[in-house]
């Protein structure tokens, strides 16, 4: 098992469960994936705690408290207490003043049901009429009163993410983690300065997206008819076209020949990668539609790469991923 890392003063596995799949029929997440029945969440969240995952990341934005609520009534079935694991979900910002933060974090806690917020992430830097410096200091404040453990942000430039960290400071607290996306075919954080700012600072990194919405289980390489399935929102967001399975086809022959001298799968493969490749500042948040996902994705924990196969990987993947710094180099 890969051992645990930190989300400031609390220990994780290095994969929790990411759980925007839960969205139901909310505007945004469920274009993504379509809503799973609640014996289908509670068999996808019992087989991630089975699987050792002890964390899971939700949003208000999936499904206004929808996966906020089917998460934890799923942490109930499976008989677990508040504060056996770990929570995190997310502000969003969109079109809201800073003290909204204040305001709905009871309506929060009301949909987690008896489950404590861990972490309380800004869901992304865009779309508040507040500036950045009001929202960070109401999450402070929400700290501070105890009403949430510790503070994150997502999808924050490194620029915002020192910026966050220095208001927090001031007041006696520090940032705990920058929610991004993260993958062998997006290692943006590579050039942008988030993965060095995260280090500098002692950040953890929660790589959203780890499988690239899928296209790193090598599934719509061996079925591309899926491709014209997907929604379009997540075929757009993925990348997910004809010409892209092309291009990004000899990474995937490159994790279907690992996965095979591990008796493993491209997925984890590719989760266990990128737990491995960044060290402690990165951590990951697969999402599952399927128990047998989540039951993949905890089993990638188990896995250990020879530095033969990191290193090989790093070298595919260079061509194909977005990072410029990566290409330049490839
Ligand atoms: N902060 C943000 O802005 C942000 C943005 C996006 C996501 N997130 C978070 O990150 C989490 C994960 O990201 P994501 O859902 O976008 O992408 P992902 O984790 O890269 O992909 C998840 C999808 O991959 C497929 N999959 C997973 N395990 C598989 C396996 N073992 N074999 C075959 N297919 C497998 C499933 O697709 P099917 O359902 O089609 O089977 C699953 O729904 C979300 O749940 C959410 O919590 C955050």
């Amino acid at each position: 098992m890969t051992p645990t890392r930190r989300l400031g003063s609390i220990e994780i596995t290095p994969i929790g469960l990411g759980c925007m799949q839960f969205a139901g029929q909310g505007i945004i997440a469920s274009r993504f994936y379509p809503p799973l029945a609640a014996d289908t969440v509670n068999a996808i969240v019992r087989a991630a705690l089975d699987g050792g995952i002890t964390w899971f990341d939700t949003a208000e934005m999936y499904g206004q408290g929808n996966s906020e609520r089917m998460l934890s009534s799923a942490l109930r079935a499976a008989g677990v207490s508040p504060g056996e694991v770990t929570v995190a979900t997310k502000w969003p910002p969109l079109m809201r003043k800073a003290s909204n933060i204040v305001r709905t974090i009871d309506t929060r806690l009301d949909a987690l049901q008896g489950f404590p917020i861990d972490l309380y992430q800004i869901h992304m830097a865009q779309g508040s009429v507040s500036p950045l410096d009001r929202q960070v200091e109401a999450m402070a404040s929400l700290q501070l009163d105890g009403k949430v453990n510790s503070v994150g942000v997502s999808n924050f430039s490194a620029r915002q993410m020192e910026r966050a960290d220095q208001i927090l400071r001031a007041r006696g607290l520090r940032l705990v983690s920058n929610q991004v996306q993260i993958s062998l075919l997006h290692r943006t954080i590579e050039d942008n300065g988030v993965l060095d700012a995260a280090r500098r600072l002692g950040v953890t990194l929660i790589a959203y997206s780890p499988l690239k919405t899928g296209l790193l289980t090598g599934a719509f390489h061996a079925s591309p008819e899926r491709v014209r399935s997907t929604p379009p929102i997540r075929r757009i967001a993925s990348g997910l076209t004809h010409r892209n399975l092309t291009r990004i086809a000899p990474l995937i022959d490159e994790l279907t020949a690992i996965a095979h001298a591990h008796g493993a799968t491209p997925a984890q493969i590719a989760l266990s990668w990128l737990i491995t490749y960044y060290g402690d500042t990165v951590v990951a948040i697969p999402g599952a539609s399927k128990p047998s996902q989540a039951e993949e994705s905890s089993a990638a924990m188990e896995l250990t790469l020879t530095r033969r196969e990191i290193d090989r990987l790093d070298e595919v993947s260079r061509a194909v991923s977005t990072s410029s710094r990566a290409k330049a180099a490839a």
